[in-house]
């Protein structure tokens, strides 16, 4: 009889946490509260009779739960609308001809916007202070979403100016960059959790959380495109609206283009589109916005679409191909995924020949097996993953994948974890050590420039580079043997390996590739600890007080720094010549932040990016209205361009040398 009780309270907590799974991170319940409810009061009542049964970690013990009643609700200060598309160049014509006719105007112009592809949000400022943040929800009343919103570091607490207006209401989209999407989605996976499909539901499911405190984890950002209600005098143009948002401080739209004509917008559709994949940011089209607000109200409404504004929506990244084989990569941590390998297909314009199946659940979950037709989708950096099988072109001579038992790198039985297999490898398994370096060396860490993954993977195979440590003593003349080496790539190579002796806490923390530790996690554990020592001294409880940080991650750091392995190569690093130093918020450049466009003479990028982070500045990745100056080189190109357009300050090479009083022909490597 117990035993029946103990296996019923098992099922009924594996049921609630799948469920709450579904709820909490990927905001996609597939039971309704009361159902949840219901199973919750069974399992209170069989552990209430049962203590012996009691767990810690018992979905009824979780705090998240109690606030499962959901977000209270809020009305919006004014309807938030939504679009009608478009899908050619003729549809925005006929919408121009309509718009000057009904106008009455032979000359209509467009403020012209990247439609971003996140969840929309209003912002409320009374007196210049955040007081509310709600979702979209039917357009009417929306979700209050106050307390997540404030985790986001780029909505600011305060308006910056001297009169706040009473009232002023902004809409937005809250968004996912996609490193840091990407980067989520390998935590997810490392612990054991499905990935989301996409920016727009990770940002999506990291918004919409009741326990805020995951929504802080989460790097999340808003953009911001309109004026809801307004306590002053409305501008007149949707132009100006946007600038009078970005003074206040919030961030605006980037790459948005001002068009006198329908045909400027048409041009700015197929650039954004041809850029898209450069962009660090999902975007599906974009919305053509009659600029003059007197027009918008001559033009009115549709029922929930305003006639003054379309999106004009990019060509669909999704292709159907077949796949030809599945095989497994080992990641860093050991983790193998299976990865499709495809008949090549154009995707928007790219071409794929592979695609990720995340892991056994995955492809047991869509049925996928070597031969079938499937659908994929393309989004940006990330890699293309398999939707969806196309069964009708099933044949059924398709075969079943089947995990090996073995690590395909370096043989090792493997271990089931979760939804997944690790090889345990380690330090011994050359997958995972490639796999490490690369992350090591990779823009966010060392920023080692010229040490690509095919370097890397070359390094390693003809036994340069063992280990991390090894790229410090790599010799010269044993780099010039290589195939493809000649000097100058070399010289460069060594001089940028040379330059990433110097690096910042946060980014030698991140570089360590510790289970978790995304960037954000690893900045903000740097700036709380200050030094190496210290981190690695640290305990569970000085981890957790650390907002950020739950008891996963600080595990994950508490393990990473027990393991002597780890110690180890992090004294072979210092050992080699790596100096870790504390990021400092006193230097020259504190709280700026700086973009470097065009060549440099006096300096590598590497190095001019460490002049600045080593002086407290951050080097931005793109031309926004929060870059304090850009720095151009010769040749400079559209970041210039944007800059200017921008008024954002440029320094040439030499003033910018001036600043950081560093003499200005300082000698390369
Ligand atoms: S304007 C009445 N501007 O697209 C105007 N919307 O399909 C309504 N969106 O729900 C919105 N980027 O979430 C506007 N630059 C942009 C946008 C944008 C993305 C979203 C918004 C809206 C959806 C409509």
């Amino acid at each position: 009889m117990p035993q029946n009780i103990k296996k019923r309270i098992d099922e009924l907590r594996k049921q609630l946490n799948k469920h709450g799974r579904l709820y909490y991170t990927r905001g996609a319940p597939a039971i309704s509260d009361s159902e949840y409810d219901e199973i919750l009061r069974e399992l209170e009542r069989l552990e209430k009779y049962h203590p012996e049964f009691m767990s810690p970690d018992s979905p009824t013990r979780k705090v998240g739960r109690a606030v499962r009643d959901g977000y209270s609700k809020v009305s919006h200060t004014s309807p938030m609308l939504s679009l009608g598309s478009v899908h050619s160049a003729e549809e925005c014509r006929k919408f121009d001809a309509t718009s000057r006719k009904e106008i009455g105007a032979s000359k209509v112009d467009y403020a012209c916007e990247p439609k971003l592809d996140g969840l929309s949000v209003e912002l409320v400022y009374e007196n210049g202070i955040f007081v509310r943040g709600a979702t979209r929800g039917d357009g009417l009343v929306g979700e209050d979403v106050t307390e997540n919103i404030r985790t986001i570091r780029n909505v600011p607490k305060k308006l910056t100016g001297k009169n706040p207006p009473e009232l002023i209401a902004v809409r937005g989209e809250v968004l996912m960059h996609i490193r840091d999407f990407q980067e989520l989605n390998k935590r997810q996976i490392s612990m054991g959790k499905t990935p989301f499909a996409n920016p727009r539901n990770a940002a999506a499911g990291s918004l919409r959380q009741l326990d805020f405190k995951i929504t802080a984890e989460r790097k999340l950002d808003v953009y911001c495109y309109g004026i809801l209600e307004y306590s002053c005098d409305m501008p007149d143009t949707q132009e100006e609206a946007a600038r009078l948002i970005s003074e206040f401080g919030l961030k605006t739209a980037p790459d948005a283009l001002y068009c006198r004509t329908i045909d400027d917008a048409v041009k700015y559709h197929h650039e954004l589109e041809a850029k898209r994949d450069d962009l660090d940011y999902e975007i599906d089209g974009v919305v053509i916005k009659v600029n003059r607000f007197a027009f918008q109200q001559k033009l009115g409404m549709r029922t929930t679409n305003p006639r003054w504004a379309v999106a004009y929506k990019f060509k669909p990244r999704k292709e159907i191909t077949r796949i030809e084989e599945i095989i497994v990569q080992v990641g860093r941590t050991g983790i193998l995924t299976p990865v499709a390998l495809l008949q090549p297909v154009e995707v928007g314009g790219v071409t794929v020949s592979r695609a990720t199946l995340h892991n056994m659940d995955e492809i047991a979950r869509l049925d996928v097996r070597i031969g079938d037709y499937v659908k994929i989708h393309r989004a940006g950096d990330v890699i293309p993953k398999v939707i969806e099988v196309i069964s009708a072109k099933r044949t059924w001579k398709e075969k079943v994948f089947h995990m090996p038992e073995k690590c395909p790198s370096c043989g090792s039985v493997l271990e089931k974890e979760d939804v997944h297999y690790r090889c345990p490898g380690g330090f011994t398994c050359p997958a995972q050590v490639k796999e490490a370096i690369t992350h090591y060396v990779s823009r966010s860490a060392a920023d080692i420039e010229g040490l690509s993954d095919r370097t890397v993977q070359q390094l390693y195979e003809e036994g340069l580079a063992g280990s991390i440590a090894d790229i410090y003593s790599l010799r010269r003349e044993d780099i010039l043997k290589l195939e493809g080496w000649k000097e100058k790539k070399t010289d460069n190579l060594l001089s940028a390996i040379d330059a990433s002796k110097t690096i910042t806490l946060d980014r030698f923390m991140f570089g360590l590739g510790i289970r978790n530790v995304g960037q954000h996690i690893a900045s903000v554990i740097a700036a709380r600890f200050g030094s190496l020592n210290a981190i690695m001294r640290s305990s569970s409880d000085e981890l957790m007080e650390i907002k950020e940080i739950g008891p996963e991650i600080a595990e994950s750091v508490i393990t990473f720094f027990h393991d002597k392995k780890n110690v180890k190569q992090i004294e072979a690093l210092v050992d080699a010549g790596v100096h870790v130093i504390q990021k400092t918020s006193k230097g020259k450049f504190s709280g700026k932040k700086v973009i470097f466009t065009g060549s440099l003479g006096s300096f590598s990028r590497s190095e001019a990016k460490k002049l600045v982070e080593s002086e407290g500045g951050e080097i931005a990745s793109s031309v926004s209205s929060d870059v304090d100056f850009v720095v151009a080189g010769e040749k400079a190109g559209s970041k210039l361009d944007a800059a200017r357009k921008k008024n954002i300050p440029v320094l040439t090479e030499k003033e910018f040398l001036k600043l950081t009083d560093q003499p200005s022909a300082r000698a390369r490597g």
